[in-house]
């Protein structure tokens, strides 16, 4: 069996606050030891990381994402590959009327256990265009005020898969969308750093605080954390391949280039219950929704 040689991986950040592209492997084949830990390093140390010239088959793919964990099916079982059901598809062209992605989001937290990191393979890139923004949200989080930060610890939020599903896609589901609640920091469980974990895709209510208040908060901290500061952009190119840790970054598909197409597949490695920056607080918190509108 032949192994992907990684004697040193060369990783180039794109830019200073998140993402770099990975060069020096050949991932169609199985990854060594060595090159899966360089691989979990850089994307600990840049949050999201790319590879080009990447031509993997399904097989090859989910081969290759199992090394990082457990891989989840998507709750949309519709939206997945007919003989592979653990990758997703994602497909754009002529006849689409919305595509995957649009908002900034985290992938699927509205689940208990929201996954680890997605690795999207695209096989067809449009002639211009298509790129995907990653936000940092370890970076949206240190540049909180102190006294921000510290109101925001001790919060926690709703996230309901009917807030995309069902509002922007449409879909009529045979069950109940997953749902669940989550603090507001959580403490990545590699680095350490605390990360604001609310997004517009799935996040629908902070537990402590009244409607409107709850409304104006999430507001706010959509616009603070959709800050092109915190970003960087991704050009693709066919056959490459983003890796991104899904409990520090989010993510937004630019559909900019219909009606051409688009087209590839999302592996979603299975990831823990976010783990709360202050769990003191987050225990203490009130676990029903204030009587103030
Ligand atoms: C997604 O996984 O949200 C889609 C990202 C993309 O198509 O660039």
């Amino acid at each position: 069996m032949t192994v992907a040689i990684a004697s040193r991986l060369t990783v180039t950040p794109l830019g200073p606050t998140i993402g770099a592209e990975v060069s020096g492997i050949d991932l169609t084949q199985p990854l060594s030891d060595d090159a899966l830990e360089q691989i979990k390093s850089a994307l600990w140390a840049h949050q999201v990381i790319f590879f080009r010239d990447q031509p993997l088959s399904p097989a090859q793919h989910i081969a290759l994402a199992r090394r990082f964990g457990d891989l989840q099916v998507h709750p949309l079982a519709h939206e997945n590959h007919p003989d592979h059901p653990e990758l997703l598809r994602i497909h754009a062209d002529e006849h689409s009327r919305v595509v995957a992605g649009e908002d900034l989001h985290t992938d699927i937290s509205c689940e208990p256990e929201p996954p680890m990191g997605s690795m999207l393979h695209l096989r067809e890139v449009p002639p211009r265009g298509g790129d995907t923004l990653f936000a940092s949200m370890y970076a949206a989080y240190e540049a909180l005020s102190p006294t921000m930060q510290h109101f925001l610890e001790g919060l926690t939020a709703i996230h309901d898969g009917v807030k995309p599903w069902t509002t922007g896609y449409k879909i009529r589901p045979d069950k109940p969308f997953p749902r669940a609640e989550h603090p507001v920091v959580t403490v990545h469980p590699q680095t350490g750093r605390k990360v604001l974990f609310v997004n517009r895709g799935f996040t629908t209510r902070i537990r402590q605080l009244g409607y409107e208040e709850s409304e104006a908060l999430l507001d706010y901290l959509y616009k603070h954390l959709a800050h092109p500061r915190f970003q960087c952009r991704f050009h693709w190119s066919a056959d490459a391949i983003a890796f991104w840790d899904n409990r520090c970054t989010q993510h937004q598909a630019v559909w900019d280039y219909y009606p051409a197409r688009r087209n590839g597949l999302r592996a979603t490695i299975t990831g823990q219950a976010p783990e709360a920056a202050d769990p003191a607080r987050v225990a203490a918190a009130p676990k029903t929704y204030p009587k103030v509108r």
